[in-house]
């Protein structure tokens, strides 16, 4: 029988650091899992919500027919090869859903990717019969997320100091002029909306 070798002292050194990082993993896993296992607080926050309409219901399932879940995530289904639609519908209306569908490039002004003539969400899209679109647009608005997650375009209600601070200090001049606060543009088009809504009611 060949006899056994001792190890070399690199041998020993190399194991004892495996050993160390085995020994480190299995205690953070051990205590990951029971601060998860007590704590009472999600892990995670919730940023996306929905509440369906019968169109929008009737939308998702001709969404879940075409496919569409091939390359987008929603409702914790589907892909991330293309954007994640959840929270979509508080980022875009109803109608740039619709337009979008049938015109990608144009609403986007720009090069897509995928969507569009000739191209694989394109042909998918040119597939479906046309009163299909508009539900699908609606199934999409309705992926609504809280105001201050990042696939909300509404911010947090509460306003920071310190970034109000920052933006005050820091940003060009000409900006002032060029952008308006998106906080501010919503009290104006609220506004403007109920003006309109008072004319037509006249
Ligand atoms: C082959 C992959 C693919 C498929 C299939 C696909 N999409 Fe897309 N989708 C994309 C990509 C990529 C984008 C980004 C725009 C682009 O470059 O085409 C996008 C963008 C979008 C957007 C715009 C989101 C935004 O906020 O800008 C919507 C809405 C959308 N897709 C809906 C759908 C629907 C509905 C279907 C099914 C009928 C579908 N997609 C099928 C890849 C896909």
């Amino acid at each position: 029988m060949a006899k056994k070798q001792p190890l070399k002292s690199g041998e020993k050194i190399l194991l004892g650091i495996f050993g160390v990082f085995f020994c480190l993993a299995a205690i953070g896993y051990v205590v990951l899992e029971s601060v998860r296992l007590t704590s009472d607080k999600p892990m995670f926050t919730q940023t996306t919500f929905f509440n369906f309409s019968k169109e929008g219901k009737e939308g998702h399932g001709y969404y879940m027919k075409a496919n569409c879940n091939a390359c987008h995530r929603a409702l914790r289904s589907g892909t991330s090869m293309g954007l994640s639609l959840d929270g979509v519908g508080s980022k875009r209306s109803v109608d740039w859903l619709e337009a979008f569908l049938l015109n990608p490039e144009q609403v986007y002004e720009g090069a897509t990717i995928d969507h569009g003539f000739g191209k694989e969400a394109g042909r998918i899209v040119s597939r479906l019969s046309e009163d299909k679109i508009r539900p699908i647009a609606v199934f999409l608005s309705e992926l609504k997320a809280i105001a201050g997650s990042s696939v909300s375009k509404i911010p947090p209600p509460e306003r920071s100091e310190f970034i109000d601070g920052m933006v005050g200090s820091w940003a060009p001049e000409e900006w002032k002029e060029k952008y308006e606060d998106v906080r501010d543009r919503i009290k104006r088009e609220e506004a403007e909306a109920a003006e309109e809504a008072v004319i037509d009611a006249r």
